[in-house]
C-alpha cells in the first residue's frame, strides 16, 4: 500500500468519531480570543485589542464555557485552574491555539491538541525566579523551622531557658555539608541549585533528560539514577515536569529508598507524590519534615486529604510562581504569543510551541499540501467578526474593565444565543449584563 495511504488511514483511526482536525487556512480577520479560567484581561486587551476580540470565561471547565467560545474562538488564553482532555479540545470548533499563562502544561493534552490542529504554548521564563525563590524559603524553613517556631510562639510557648530553646528549636539543622537532590533540572531546577550553593549545600541532581555536560558547566553532580539521588540526600525537592511516566514518581517505594528522616520539597506538580504514602512517612518519621506548594487535589484544603493529620508538613496553595511582577510578565508574553499566531503564522511564528512536532507529524499525516501547512494567516477575511459581540474591554477604563460573557459557575447551556450587534453598537449577554465595544 502506498506510503501516503498508510498514513491517511492512521490519521483517520485518529480522528475516527472526532471533529476533523482544524484546517490551518486563513483566520478570521477579527478572530475571538477567550481568557477560559479567568476574568481579568486588562493587560492582554491593549497587546490584542487592534486584531482581536478578547473575551473572557472565568471557568473551571469546559462546560461552564458559553458556546460562542467554542464555536468560535480561535485562540485561548488559560492558567492551571482548568484542564483540557481530549473531549474538552474537541468541544472547540475553531480553535488554533492555545497559550498556557505559565511553564507548566501538563493541563492540556499536547498530542490530541496536535491532532486537532492546535498549537500549545507555554510562557517558559515566567516565574522561574519566583519559583526557585519560594522553593528555597521552603528548604530554609524545614531546616531552620521558622514558621513552626512561629507557630509555637502564637501559642504562648517560651524560650528563655536552654532547655525551652532545645524544646522550641529541636530539629533545627545546620546547612552546611547536607546534600540537596534536585530531581529535575530544567530552569527552576537550575536556578535552586545557584541559590542552593551559597548556603553550603553540596547540590546533586537526577534528570535522565539533560545531555551530558550540564553537571560540568554548572559545577554540581549528576546522580545516574533515582535511587541513588533518594539514598544519598538529605533534601530532596521535586522540579520535573509532570509527564505520563512520572506520576507518583515519589510513593510508598521510592520514599523507602530516601535516607531515614529527610525533608522532602515539592513546588513542581501535584501529581509527583503519592500523598496517601507521604503522610504515612510523615508519621512514622521516615521523611522528618515536607514543604508543599503543589498537591493531588487543588485547590489544595487540609480538611480533605491523607494530609490531614500528617505532622511536619508546610502548605501554600500553589503561589511559589506568584508576583506581581512576574503575573504581569507572563500576561504581556502570553498576549503576545496570541498576537504572533494571529499575525503570523502557526506554528513557525510562535516563540514556545510546546506540540509543534506533533502539529507537524498530523498536517503530514493528514497530507496537506506543504504550502498550506503554514499559510499566511494574516489579512485575509473569511469573515468579519462584529465587535462587541462577546465582553471586550476597554484598556482605558479602570476596575473591573471587562465585562464577561459566561458568569462563572454557570453552565453555557443556560444562556440564551448572543445577540449580535450592529457594529459600535454594545452588546448584552444577560439582561443586566452590558457588554463594550472593542475600541
Ligand atoms: N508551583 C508553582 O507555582 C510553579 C511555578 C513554575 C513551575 N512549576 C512547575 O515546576 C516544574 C519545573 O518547571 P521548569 O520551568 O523548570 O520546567 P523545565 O521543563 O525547564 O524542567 C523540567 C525538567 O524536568 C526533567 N524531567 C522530566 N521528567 C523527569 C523525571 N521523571 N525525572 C527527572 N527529571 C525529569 C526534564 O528533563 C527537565 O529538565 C514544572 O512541573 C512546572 O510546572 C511550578
Amino acid at each position: 500500500m502506498d506510503r501516503h495511504k498508510v498514513k491517511r488511514q492512521r490519521l483517520d483511526r485518529i480522528c475516527e468519531g472526532i471533529r476533523p482536525p482544524i484546517g490551518n487556512g486563513p483566520m478570521p480577520a477579527r478572530p475571538l480570543v477567550a481568557l477560559l479560567d479567568g476574568r481579568d484581561c486588562t493587560i492582554e486587551m491593549p497587546i490584542l485589542k487592534d486584531v482581536a476580540t478578547v473575551a473572557f470565561c472565568d471557568a473551571q471547565s469546559t462546560q461552564e464555557i458559553h458556546e460562542k467560545v467554542l464555536n468560535e474562538a480561535v485562540g485561548a488564553l488559560m492558567y492551571h485552574t482548568i484542564t483540557l482532555s481530549r473531549q474538552d479540545l474537541e468541544k472547540f470548533k475553531a480553535l488554533r491555539v492555545i497559550v498556557r499563562i505559565g511553564s507548566g502544561y501538563d493541563n492540556v493534552d499536547i498530542k490530541s491538541a496536535a491532532e486537532l490542529g492546535i498549537a500549545v504554548c507555554n510562557i517558559p521564563s515566567s516565574s522561574v525566579e519566583e519559583t526557585a525563590d519560594s522553593t528555597f524559603c521552603h528548604i530554609l524553613n524545614l531546616y531552620r523551622r521558622v514558621t513552626w517556631l512561629h507557630q509555637a510562639m502564637r501559642e504562648g510557648s517560651r524560650a528563655s531557658s536552654m532547655e525551652q530553646i532545645r524544646e522550641v528549636a529541636g530539629g533545627a539543622v545546620r546547612i552546611r555539608g547536607e546534600t540537596l537532590g534536585i530531581i529535575g533540572l530544567g530552569r527552576v531546577g537550575q536556578a535552586v541549585a545557584l541559590r542552593a550553593k551559597p548556603f553550603g549545600f553540596n547540590v546533586v541532581f537526577y534528570d535522565p533528560y539533560l545531555p551530558d555536560g550540564v553537571e560540568r558547566s554548572l559545577g554540581l553532580q549528576r546522580i545516574a539514577t533515582l535511587q541513588d539521588l533518594l539514598m544519598h540526600s538529605d533534601c530532596i525537592t521535586l522540579h520535573c515536569s509532570l509527564n505520563e511516566h512520572n506520576h507518583h514518581l515519589i510513593n510508598d517505594f521510592t520514599i523507602k529508598q530516601m535516607r531515614q528522616g529527610c525533608f522532602l520539597v515539592n513546588t513542581a506538580r501535584g501529581g509527583l507524590v503519592e500523598e496517601k504514602a507521604l503522610a504515612q512517612a510523615l508519621k512514622e518519621g521516615r521523611i522528618r519534615g515536607a514543604a508543599l506548594d503543589v498537591h493531588e487535589s487543588e485547590p489544595f484544603s487540609f480538611a480533605n486529604g491523607p494530609l490531614k493529620d500528617a505532622p511536619n508538613v508546610i502548605c501554600t496553595p500553589h503561589t511559589a510562581w506568584y508576583s506581581e511582577q512576574a503575573s504581569i510578565e507572563s500576561r504581556e508574553e502570553a498576549a503576545k504569543e496570541i498576537r504572533r499566531a494571529i499575525t503570523g503564522t502557526i506554528p513557525d511564528s510562535l516563540r514556545n510551541c510546546v506540540n509543534k512536532e506533533y502539529l507537524l507529524l498530523a498536517a503530514q499525516w493528514s497530507s496537506i499540501d506543504p504550502a498550506a501547512v503554514h499559510p499566511e494567516l494574516n489579512g485575509a477575511a473569511a469573515y468579519r467578526f462584529a465587535p462587541g459581540v462577546v465582553g471586550v474591554a476597554n484598556p482605558g477604563l479602570p476596575e473591573p474593565p471587562v465585562e464577561g460573557m459566561v458568569p462563572h459557575g454557570i453552565p453555557s447551556v443556560s444562556h440564551s444565543a448572543p445577540h449580535t450587534p450592529s457594529p459600535g453598537e454594545s452588546s448584552k449577554l444577560e439582561p443586566d449584563r452590558e457588554v463594550s465595544a472593542d475600541q
